[in-house]
């Protein structure tokens, strides 16, 4: 197999057979890594120009019943300082965000009972009636199909909900017995069926986690076939069994990023934050790499340092009251701007 010939098959075909992506992976190099970043920022360029959509993320609680292991958050860290945002804090952010120039929220929650569908329905509708030029995201991770119809019927239109890992294995050696990969695609494509915007997503870098399962992550979402993918390196967080694991790496997460964009130029890729965490100039070299999107923080700031998913995480200072303006210097940097429009799926 040559390199150069699969990125071409890629650009041309938008897959690859399992054994070539992964030879893509194992074999990447200086030259792969230039030659897959400039295709893919070329598909991103033809349907998107050098737009960078931003998404107002408004994390409103960091309660959660789940135990993910890799997660800061997750329910049975006593050492998280527990918040959730009253209706009130949620509508704020949204006006705050909304005079910024947002005209797309995300509401990102950990899987808290207390915003059972009555309340959850009540917010977004609330959202729906002020602000019905915007698109409502909703982050709240898995519910049952009806509660998901519930919310659509309020007017949210997208849903994140990153599958996480496509391997059976691996995902259970991340989650507790209570959680499974089955239930979660079900939750996909139950979200698809419905009639959302579906993103989703995997981390790069997780404990355990072999070229091979970030294979068939690529096979999954070419499966779904999802609006958006969120992927960003595995970050460990100090109150997690997997405190002494080593971070994701940016070179395998942009060149995946590019992989991602020549599967689908039309993706919403976001530069996430953890992108940003493990590499002060992150974010940038992921829409270098063919990303798209960003997720500023909306939330208020006393709260911030709290939705500690992982640690170091960036945005979380006072400095980050006002997240555009640098964020808009950033995309700058790179021959990109910030996009304030719902930036939808094209
Ligand atoms: N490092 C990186 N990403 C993480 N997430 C949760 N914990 C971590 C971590 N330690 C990601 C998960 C989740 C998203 C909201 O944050 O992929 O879906
Ligand atoms: Fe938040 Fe820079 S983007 S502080």
């Amino acid at each position: 197999m040559e390199i150069k010939q699969l990125i071409e098959t890629l650009y041309k075909e938008h897959i690859l057979k399992k054994e070539e992506f992964l030879f893509l992976l194992e074999h990447r190099n200086e030259e792969s890594r230039s030659m897959l970043a400039s295709l893919a920022r070329t598909q991103t360029d033809k349907i998107y120009g050098k737009s960078v959509f931003p998404r107002g993320l408004i994390e409103f609680t960091n309660y959660c019943k789940n135990n993910c292991y890799y997660c800061g958050i997750r329910g049975a860290n006593q050492n998280a300082v527990r918040y959730r945002l009253s209706k009130d804090q949620i509508l704020s952010a949204c006006e705050n965000g909304f005079h910024l120039g947002y005209r797309s929220f995300v509401l990102q929650g950990g899987e808290d009972p207390f915003f059972d569908d009555e309340h959850m329905c009540d917010i977004v509708s609330e959202i729906r009636h002020r602000y019905p030029e915007c698109a409502i995201t909703l982050s709240l991770g898995e519910r049952s199909k009806e509660s998901y119809e519930k919310l659509f019927k309020s007017g949210a239109d997208r849903y994140l909900l990153r599958h996480e890992t496509a391997c059976p294995d691996l995902y259970k050696k991340l989650h507790p017995e209570s959680m499974s990969l089955e239930h979660r695609k079900q939750c996909l494509w139950n979200l698809k069926e419905i009639g959302y915007v579906v993103g989703t997503g995997f981390m790069v870098g997780a404990p355990y986690q072999t070229l091979e399962n970030l294979v068939d992550d690529l096979l999954f979402i070419e499966k779904l076939q999802p609006e958006m993918v969120g992927i960003g390196p595995f970050v460990p967080h100090h109150d997690t069994i997997f405190k002494d694991e080593p971070a994701g790496t940016v070179e395998l997460t942009t060149y995946l990023i590019s992989i991602l964009r020549l599967m689908n130029p039309h993706f919403l890729l976001p530069a996430t934050t953890a992108l940003g965490t493990i590499d002060p100039r992150g974010r940038e070299k992921g829409i270098e790499a063919g990303a798209n999107v960003v997720m500023p923080n909306l939330s208020p700031v006393a709260v911030r340092k709290d939705y500690s998913l992982y640690d170091n995480k960036i945005c979380t200072g006072e400095e980050a009251a006002e997240c555009a303006g640098c964020l808009g210097r950033r995309m700058n940097s790179v021959g990109a701007f910030l996009d304030f429009c719902r930036g939808d799926y094209r």
